[in-house]
């Protein structure tokens, strides 16, 4: 199994993408910190992993508060022993026009998906560099890291934030074999899109957007995960892998 004998820490473990890379890594042999806001969500996907034969450690965390988040690094240490991956898919998403957006939503989004990318993957590395045994980073970007998507403004300029923090973290942590590296993906059914999916008309401009002609599944998007956590991936370090569908090729006439 690839992942035998790995320690993997992931944040917004409990739901969508973040789930579906929990239970990935299981099936590949890994044990699990599954790090949300929602510990009843959290638990859930621990149950899941141990299922799978694993063991989980179920990491209540907020990940924009410094403390919490080293309180989940210091926890999943003490639970697993050691941290060989972080996977960075705690994540949320404004849907208000740039001339209305409030600017404490704008600090939400902010918060969330850049500030806490930043504190996780600045405690794991730390503790990684001191091991010296180097290690594995990946952030959830976006298509919207990549482009511009209307009534986002928050969740694009914390994307391409984000696509931003993975170059400098790999030029920085390089010569200390740690790889650093963000997925990209188009539209996938979480619960985060779930509303999208309540009408027929908004199902069909996904579809129009996407040259594949559908969305993705979360599943799909664990499996890129997997590979640039694995050693096949180990010459790879700040790169930004779209994985859409075709979005980010082009637009149609
Ligand atoms: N679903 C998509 O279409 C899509 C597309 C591109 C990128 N992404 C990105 O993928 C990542 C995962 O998204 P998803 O679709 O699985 O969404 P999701 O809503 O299913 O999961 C996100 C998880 O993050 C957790 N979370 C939110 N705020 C948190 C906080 N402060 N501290 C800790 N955990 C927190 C939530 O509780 C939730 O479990 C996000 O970064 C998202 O931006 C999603």
């Amino acid at each position: 199994m690839r992942f035998d004998k790995n320690c993997v820490l992931v944040t917004g473990g409990g739901s969508g993408i973040g789930r579906a890379a929990c239970l990935a890594f299981a099936r590949e042999g890994a044990d699990i910190g599954v790090a949300d806001v929602s510990a009843a969500n959290a638990e859930a996907t621990a149950q899941a992993v141990r299922q799978a034969g694993r063991k989980a450690v179920v990491l209540s965390v907020d990940v924009t508060s410094p403390p919490s988040v080293q309180a989940m690094v210091q926890q999943a240490l003490t639970g697993l022993g050691q941290l060989d991956v972080l996977v960075n898919s705690a994540g949320v998403r404004e849907i208000i026009p740039f001339l209305q957006l409030p600017f404490e939503e704008w600090q939400r989004v902010l918060a969330v998906n850049l500030n806490g990318t930043f504190l996780c993957s600045q405690a794991v590395a730390q503790y990684l560099v001191t091991r010296g045994q180097g290690g594995k980073i990946i952030n959830l970007a976006s298509v919207a890291g990549l482009s511009a998507v209307p009534n986002r403004a928050a969740y694009v300029a914390s994307k391409h934030a984000v696509v931003g923090l993975t170059k400098e973290m790999a030029l920085e942590l390089a010569s200390k074999n740690i790889q650093v590296n963000a997925v990209a993906p188009g539209v996938v059914r979480t619960s985060m899109t779930e509303s999208y999916f309540d009408k027929e008309s908004v199902m069909e401009r996904l579809k129009q957007a996407h040259p594949a002609g559908r969305w993705a599944m979360p599943e799909e998007i664990a499996e890129l995960i997997l590979f640039l956590a694995s050693p096949a991936a180990d010459f790879i370090t700040g790169a930004t892998f779209p994985i859409d569908g075709g979005f980010m090729a082009g637009k149609g006439l």
